[in-house]
């Protein structure tokens, strides 16, 4: 196959994004439109989803919005539905959404437990057993269907000011993997990877440098930190991630199942 005749592009693809609104959502959204997909954006909560569906229809792609708590079933059994008949099967699931909550072990109560553990954990399976019913009913002649997790470099190494989320974020790289062998031992032709970011320029940072702070360092210091952790000596912006998480979504990866695609300016290199 010629170099020219690999599938960057994403045409008629039908891809759905959780967490949508978030910093590496509303990237990921932009750059699949960019790249040609039809985009159902999906949250939990629906502020400035006009300015979302303006930017993608300015992309040229047809796109949707559905408020979609990834914890809660219900709203996946309400949804697909509507996806697969206004856009057709699912080709492309980014289980994206995510929170980043920090407590120490000592003292975490279960309601922090449970909320990390139902967001980043239950949520991406939820996502990815709604995702396989519409997937694994896909034309045979198409090319295989593609689930992107987010996970972190939390997920890779350990942390300090993270065990908690790190748990989730561990979690989700092996059910990724796992879920990878699954798929193609079912011969249901999807593909399952993980992306690792390091610590990216979003709101979720902010919630980090709280963290931080509570160790008592001062802003300066926080910023210091987050940007000397990579040994590219600056923070990730969203849009980097979003394009790894395009090329995992494309037939540019087609090869790629179960894979990690770390993109965090060298911090787990050490
Ligand atoms: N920002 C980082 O430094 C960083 C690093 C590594 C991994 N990640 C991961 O990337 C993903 C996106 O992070 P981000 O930085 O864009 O965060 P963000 O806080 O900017 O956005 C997260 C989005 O998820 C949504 N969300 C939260 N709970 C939800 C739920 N129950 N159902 C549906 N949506 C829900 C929020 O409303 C928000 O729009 C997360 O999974 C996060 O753990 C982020």
């Amino acid at each position: 196959m010629s170099v020219q005749n690999t599938g960057s592009r994403l045409e008629e693809r039908v891809a759905l994004v959780t967490g949508a609104l978030g910093g590496i959502g509303e990237a990921t959204c932009k750059a699949l439109a960019a790249g040609g997909a039809r985009v159902i954006a999906s949250d939990a909560h629906a502020n400035g989803v006009d300015d979302l569906l303006a930017s993608l229809r300015t992309l040229g792609a047809s796109c949707a919005f559905f408020e979609l708590d990834v914890t809660k079933r219900g709203h996946w059994e309400a949804i697909m539905p509507k996806i697969e008949s206004e856009f057709g099967l699912l080709d492309v699931l980014v289980n994206n959404a995510g929170i980043y909550r920090f407590g120490k072990v000592e003292s975490a109560s279960d309601e922090l437990l449970e909320s990390l553990m139902q967001v980043n954990i239950r949520g991406v399976v939820l996502g990815a057993q709604f995702a396989i019913a519409q997937m694994k009913r896909r034309s045979p002649d198409l090319p295989w269907a593609s689930m992107i997790h987010l996970s972190s470099i939390a997920g890779l190494v350990g942390s300090p000011t993270s065990s908690l989320y790190s748990m989730t974020k561990g979690a989700v790289r092996l059910f990724s993997k796992s879920l990878a062998l699954e798929m193609a031992q079912l011969g249901y032709r999807i593909r399952s990877n993980s992306v690792h970011p390091g610590i990216i320029d979003t709101d979720m940072a902010g919630e980090v440098a709280q963290a931080l702070s509570s160790k008592g360092l001062d802003a300066d210091q926080i910023r210091e930190h987050m940007r000397a952790g990579h040994p590219m000596a600056r923070m990730g912006q969203a849009d980097e991630i979003a394009r790894g998480i395009r090329f995992l979504a494309s037939d540019d990866s087609a090869f790629m199942t179960g894979a990690e695609l770390v993109m965090d300016g060298g911090w787990t290199a050490r």
